[in-house]
This record gives C-alpha cells, structure tokens and sequence, in this order.
C-alpha cells in the first residue's frame, strides 16, 4: 500500500520508513525544519520515497500529497521547553495539523496513526502514603506510578498541552475511520537530531562528553525518565499500521521500556558507552518550566492487545547512541548553555 508519513525525514519518521520500504510505497509531508535538519537536502534524499515539502498545518501543502492508503502523522513540534515561549507555533503546528491530518484520513476513507506524547501525562500517576491512587503534581511522599492509557491528562507543558488537544482534534476523524494514537516515552537512537538544543538531554551529554566535559544534570538526578529505542517504536508503529482498530473505537497505546532509569543512572551508562572515562557527573540547582519529576509507561494494554514488547534496554539504547553519534557532526555544548539561557531570560526556571 502507499504509506504517508507527515514529519517523515525526521528522526522517527527515517526509521520508520526504513522498516516500511520493502512493503510499501513511501510519501513524505516534512517542512523539513531548519531547527531539525542542518543538511535539508541530505535529511530529504534519505527518505526512501517521495518527499512533498510543506507544513502539515497548511491545509495547501495537503492537497498536494497524492492520494495514500494509510497516514502516519509524526510531524510536530518537539522542543517541551521551548514550548513554553513559541506556544502559537506549537499549537499551529501539533493541534491544527493534527487536525488536518485526521480530516485528509477522514476524506480519503483510511486508517490514521499519529504520535502523541507521554508528556499528555504530565507528572502522572502516584500512590499516597495512605494508598490512594492520584494524578498530577505529587503530595509529599507520594510514589510515582506507571501511567496507563486511561489516566487523565495532567499536561504540564505547552508542548503536552498541545499533544493532549491534538488527540483530540482526531475525534471527528475517529467516528469514521480507525485512528491509532501512540504516547511514546522518552525516544533514543542513531539519527537524533545532535545539533538542536531544544530536544534531548542524550545530545547534551554527547557534546560535553566529547569536550571533556563534566556531564551537567539539572536538580539532583533522581528525577526518573523511561528511555525507549527508536527500533522499539518503529516496530511498534508498524503493528499499529498493519492492525487498524475498528472506526469509533481509537486505539491509544504507551511506548516504553516500562523501566525507570533516573538522571544519574542515564549519565553514567552516557559515559560507559563513551571512549572517555575522565568526565564527571555535575549537578546544576535549576528547574525549568514545563520538566516532569517522573515518568515510565504501563505496558499493560501492549502487552494484552498482541503488539510488539520493547525489546532493547534502556542501558543499551544509551550506549548504542553515544557510540553511533560519536564521530557524528553536532553542536557543541554551549548551544544547550544558550538554550537554558534562553528559558532564564524569559524568567522560565527557578
Ligand atoms: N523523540 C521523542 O523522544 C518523542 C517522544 C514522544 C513523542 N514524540 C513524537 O514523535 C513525533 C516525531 O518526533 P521526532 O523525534 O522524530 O522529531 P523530529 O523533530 O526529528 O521530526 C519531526 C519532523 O517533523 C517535521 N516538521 C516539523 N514541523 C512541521 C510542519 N509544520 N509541517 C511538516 N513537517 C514538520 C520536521 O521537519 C521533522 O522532519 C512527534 O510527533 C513527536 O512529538 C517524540
């Protein structure tokens, strides 16, 4: 079949294609972003496809991709912090365009699969010293809990905010056609963007670790992520477009490892999979707007729906990106330095 994938020269989007190539046609919708792509013809000629350059909240720039069987929406604006201050074009961009996609879906009779966000969790699911069940901002001494894909919307970003209200700008579509909808975790792997500061702790730690730098983690590292490898996803991706759910009745799956690893842990494996053994781990005493404390998907419904189980850990995930990048092009670590100064000015840390 034809498979649009919107945001397909993006880092996703290229393994997914990777994957699909031998089984399918390829159509492309990417803007192709200066803040993503340093090289836009080079992100353009690696896609295995037909590349329609155009913004996916253009509802011109549609009627210019041919006619496709299936769409993979992955486009969208990723920066969680820069969210905080670009909030028009995040909302342009991840709500309006979600939307579009959902009504082109819903025009040419055919299936939807569209990356949400884990941060539509937000701080997510805790446990209270008496045992009860909450979500969102955390009670003192509460314990973290995996989220489910039926927890409430707890949005602490722009960013998550406006993944949240882009699952719901495919509600009309989903009366019609069967829409599938994936809230990944956090997503590494070879072909992260190594230049855009606005993204990504791993990329920070990649330039540091190559200036010799001790390695900067923000608060006291015990703040918990759940890393997941790109191949992970793109499998998950591919079972979702090959098992389309029943119109009116959306599919929502998580995307993790269901593995927490806190801040310091992801420091030290950054460091093992590096050639240096000389840089330290540095804490720095700041807050941004928009970060979580906690984060780790229930894998509960994958595991009970049939779809593929992650299969690399988070520990391998890491080295494998620090050792891939290593010798990859990148900026160096005083953009992420700019980055935070950026949010400080705007008075969005503390
Ligand atoms: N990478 C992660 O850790 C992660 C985690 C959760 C969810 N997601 C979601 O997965 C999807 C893909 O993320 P990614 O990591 O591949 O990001 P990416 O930035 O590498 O790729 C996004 C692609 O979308 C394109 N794009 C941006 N704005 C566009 C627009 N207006 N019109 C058309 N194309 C546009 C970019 O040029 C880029 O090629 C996004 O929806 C993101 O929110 C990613």
């Amino acid at each position: 079949m034809k498979v649009l994938i919107t945001g397909g020269a993006g880092f996703i989007g290229q393994h997914l294609a990777r994957r699909l190539r031998d089984e399918h046609e390829l159509v492309a919708l990417d803007v192709l972003h200066p803040q993503v792509h340093l090289h836009p013809e080079a992100s353009r000629a690696a896609f295995p496809g037909e590349v329609v350059i155009g913004d996916v909240a253009d509802p011109h720039a549609w009627d210019r991709v041919p006619r496709c069987d299936a769409i993979v929406h992955l486009a969208a604006e990723t920066g969680t912090a820069q969210s905080m201050y670009e909030q028009e074009r995040y909302v342009r961009v991840n709500v309006d365009g979600t939307r579009l996609a959902g009504e082109r879906a819903a025009g040419w009779g055919v299936p939807v699969v569209a990356a949400s966000s884990r941060a539509v969790y937000g701080e997510g699911r805790h446990r209270t010293t008496d045992g009860v069940i909450g979500f969102g901002a955390r009670p003192a001494g509460s314990t973290p809990e995996d989220s489910t894909e039926d927890d409430p919307h707890h949005p602490v970003s722009v960013y998550g905010q406006t993944k949240s209200d882009g699952e719901r700008a495919l509600a009309e579509a989903a009366a019609t056609v069967p829409v599938s909808i994936v809230r990944p975790q956090n997503v590494i792997g070879p072909g992260q963007a190594l230049h855009n500061p606005y993204t990504g702790v791993l990329a920070a730690f990649l330039a540091r670790l190559r200036e010799g730098k001790g390695l900067l983690v923000y608060g006291d590292g015990t703040q918990t992520r759940d890393f997941v490898h790109v191949h992970d996803l793109a499998a998950l991706l591919h079972w979702m477009l090959e098992h389309p759910p029943t119109p009116g009745d959306p599919r929502i799956l998580n995307c993790g490892t269901g593995v927490r690893t806190d801040l310091n842990a992801l420091a030290r494996y950054a460091i093992e999979g590096s050639p240096r053994d000389d840089v330290e781990v540095e804490h720095v005493d700041v807050t941004r707007a928009g970060d979580i404390v906690d984060a780790c998907a229930d894998l509960g419904r994958v595991r009970a729906c049939g779809a593929p189980l992650p299969k690399v850990s988070s520990r391998d995930a890491v080295a494998g990106f620090i050792q891939w990048s290593w010798d990859k092009p990148g900026a160096d670590s005083q953009a992420w330095d700019a980055a935070l100064g950026e949010l400080e000015a705007r008075g969005l840390t503390s």
